[in-house]
């Protein structure tokens, strides 16, 4: 973060402010330059009496400090006037903050009507009235910062405050809410859990912390909360005495309570399965609504199809999964990233600035889930299944949140579905794999082959199978080549899959392969990043989802070539091996975020005249570093052939770098484009560069004076 976070220009309403929490919020925001409604009715600690003192003393302290701000003397429950001040006094509204409070504790039975309706009016709906007032405002400026007040007593209950507590959950709900129906309009709701030494909780907590339990170490976390770059959204955030942490629920896995839809649920079915139901040990959160009901939905959806409804088909393996950025590394290096490619340290050092992770990894923990377990065992009726007879057939992986650079994954696997295909049995298992704090990573499906496993009297097919799906007929858009080690197995079986076939031949010779064969997830790794290189600026964050089907195997050593083809942001792609002109990898797809369009692209950048003049080029760069960064340019080149985009080239002379591909984390300055032949007549000094331009065989776009520079200094290095 560069400099102090600021509020200049901004108009904050604090409820409540006169006192307490509310007051330390309003000294530092006016601090940090926002203008302040200091609001507070000054009233007694459960709701009697008001006064203007309490707000007067806290505005003329921020004005005494230089700060703007003005007083409010409403009570929350006609919070219009409020925000009514703010505009009269400063012409807009950006931030509230919910904070004004009392107490009116009684045991549950003495409660009268008065204690829970002052409660109600005072929290609920005194939050309610004035966010309402300035949400019009919030939507029509695109922007908005709310803070609700909570308390442990909702949270967890306490005893004595039935009414408070249930005021305090009721504000909870409304932020659930306003997150969602202000995100699009950039309107932000937060909880805040504070622990503080108030009036309000002088007689509650225990005396030997009162003394370091100062508001002002709690104000920079709501400040924090409502600054225009924090992102957070319909949290809760608990902080005290300098600390500070999220909070949200969980619910446990839970158990179907009948087995079948034409079955209605009894007292004991509900008994008998009890502990099931309260079973928290697989809990994770659900993120909305949506979630939260869709598992439920999938089991109406399992009932209602009747295949398998058997509680052994529910059942659920649970493993976990551990890596670090040693793992992920490994990982690059096993699906062929390398550090020739700048583009791809990102994957291959783990104190780059944009250290991070091949997506395609989140594979792994869920496939080691399930050869770990026995989840396969039960799955066909009647059959023992070994695991040599089992292939690995297609593939499916949706990221929800980006690869976590290292911890330990929960990965809960279940056979989704069984299919009999006569020669053998496809089983389907879903695997959801969940970060440490249960927050859902991502969603595979896995569809394993079982040879010999079939004729059990099964379905052929599954509306649970995702499909895959064939590429277009017209030639690919784009093409990557890449030539496999011959050691590449032996290496990417480091991440997890030791698998005898894969290293030694006598076993790859009792499965009927002349050598042993690559890791199918290798191969998808590689296609993967060629996707992620051609259409994402190789940006992991980009990457959605992806399909695959293993066709052949490939022997380690052969050249996999990547065909893509570009349907928005769904890029279909094929791979086969280059010597054999095997389909090693079909119907596959990646969906991205924000593909680049690319300008098609019929050749493989090794078939180019041109790459060993960039290859030299970037010899020559790298012992001249200095002279060669005081240019100062970013350089783009497309290659042509034949009137298309063949090759992409970025001469990034700012950070001494040359790579395949646009250019990355910079813009260009300079953009030329060259026919492939041309290229290399300049190169070897029998065209020159600016006959070529006169003649339109070289375009030039951006800085034609800095592609001048470049020139001379090619020229005078090496007579480009
Ligand atoms: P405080 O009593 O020091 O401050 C609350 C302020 O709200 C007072 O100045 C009061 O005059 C004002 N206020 C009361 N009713 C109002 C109304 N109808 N309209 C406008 N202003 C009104 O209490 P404290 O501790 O600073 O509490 C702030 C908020 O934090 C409250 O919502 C409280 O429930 C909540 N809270 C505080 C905890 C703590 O440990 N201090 C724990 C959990 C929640």
């Amino acid at each position: 973060m560069g400099g102090e976070l600021r509020f200049d220009g901004r108009v904050a309403v604090v409820t409540g402010a006169g006192a307490g929490l509310g007051r330390a919020y309003a000294l530092l925001f006016a601090e940090r330059g926002a203008s302040v409604v200091v609001n507070d009715l000054g009233g007694g600690r459960h709701g009697d009496g008001k006064s203007s003192k309490a707000a007067d003393s806290v505005v003329s302290e921020i004005r005494g400090k230089g700060g703007k701000a003005v007083a409010d003397y409403n009570s929350v429950e006609d919070g219009d006037k409020i925000i009514q001040t703010a505009l009269e006094n400063f012409g807009r509204v950006d931030i509230v903050v919910n904070n004004a409070g009392i107490l009116r504790d009684k045991s549950f039975a003495r409660i009268s009507d008065v204690d829970w309706e002052l409660i109600q009016r005072v929290h609920l709906k005194g939050t309610f009235k004035t966010t309402q007032a300035a949400w019009p405002h919030f939507r029509k400026q695109n922007y908005g910062r709310i803070i609700v007040t909570a308390s442990n007593s909702g949270i967890y209950g306490n005893f004595g405050q039935a009414n408070y507590s249930a005021a305090k959950m009721g504000v909870v709900g409304l932020s659930n809410t306003l997150a969602i129906e202000g995100r699009k309009n950039n309107i932000h709701c937060n909880v805040i859990v504070p622990t503080a030494a108030s009036r309000l909780t002088e007689d509650i907590l225990p005396p030997e912390f009162f003394a370091e339990l100062r508001p002002e170490l709690i104000a920079p976390v709501v400040v924090w909360l409502c600054h225009e770059s924090c992102e957070e959204n319909g949290s809760i955030i608990e902080s005290a005495a300098g600390w500070a942490g999220k909070c949200y629920m969980v619910r446990g896995q839970g158990a179907l309570l009948r087995a079948r839809m034409t079955d209605g649920v009894t007292v004991e079915d509900v008994y008998n399965k009890w502990n099931e139901v309260t079973d928290m040990s697989g809990a994770t959160r659900c993120n909305s609504i949506e979630e939260a009901s869709s598992s439920f939905m999938t089991l109406l959806e399992k009932l209602k199809s009747g295949s398998q409804d058997s509680e052994e088909e529910n059942q659920t393996v649970v493993e976990d999964f551990s890596y670090t950025t040693r793992d992920l590394i490994l990982y690059a290096l096993g699906v062929g990233a390398s550090v020739s490619r700048p583009n791809d340290l990102k994957f291959l050092y783990e104190n780059h600035e944009e250290f991070s992770a091949i997506p395609t990894y989140m594979i792994i923990p869920g496939q080691m889930a399930v050869m770990s377990t026995d989840l396969l065992q039960g799955a066909i009726p009647g059959r023992q299944i070994e695991l040599s007879r089992v292939l690995h057939g297609e593939q499916y992986l949706e990221m929800l949140q980006p690869v976590p650079t290292s911890g330990t994954m929960r990965s809960h696997c279940r056979v989704a579905d069984v299919m009999d295909k006569g020669s053998g049995a496809v089983v389907l298992i879903n695997v959801d794999t969940f970060s440490e704090n249960g927050e859902k990573i991502a969603f595979g499906q896995m569809t394993v082959f079982v040879v010999g496993a079939g004729g059990f009297g099964g379905k052929r097919t599954s509306e649970r199978a995702i499909a895959t799906i064939e590429a277009p007929k017209r030639n690919p858009d784009a093409t990557i080549r890449q030539k496999t080690d011959v050691d590449q197995a032996a290496l990417y079986r480091l991440s997890g899959d030791f698998n005898p076939l894969h290293i030694d031949p006598s076993m790859a010779a009792m499965g009927g392969f002349s050598q042993p064969i690559l890791h199918g997830l290798c191969s998808l790794g590689f296609s993967a990043r060629h996707v992620l290189q051609q259409y994402a600026g190789n940006d992991p964050s980009r990457f959605k989802a992806i399909k695959v089907r293993f066709a052949k195997p490939v022997i380690p050593g052969q050249t996999l070539q990547t065909d893509m083809w570009q349907q928005g942001n769904r890029i279909h792609f094929q791979t086969k091996v280059v010597e054999t002109g095997n389909n090693v990898i079909t119907g596959a797809y990646i969906d991205l975020i924000d593909a680049s369009s690319v300008i098609p692209n019929n050749v493989a950048a090794e078939e180019l005249k041109s790459t060993p003049v960039f290859e030299a080029m970037k010899i020559r760069m790298e012992a001249n570093l200095d002279k060669v960064k005081k240019i100062n340019g970013v350089f783009l080149y497309y290659i042509t052939q034949n009137g298309k985009v063949a090759a992409t080239w970025t001469v990034d002379l700012k950070k001494g770098k040359l790579y395949q591909g646009e250019p990355q984390g910079t813009k260009a300055d300079c953009t030329l484009t060259m026919d492939d032949k041309d290229m290399v007549e300049v190169a070897e000094g029998r065209l020159n560069p600016q006959v070529a331009f006169m003649k339109g065989k070289l375009k030039i776009k951006g800085n034609i004076m800095l592609s001048q520079k470049l020139r001379d200094l090619m020229k005078e290095e090496s007579k480009l």
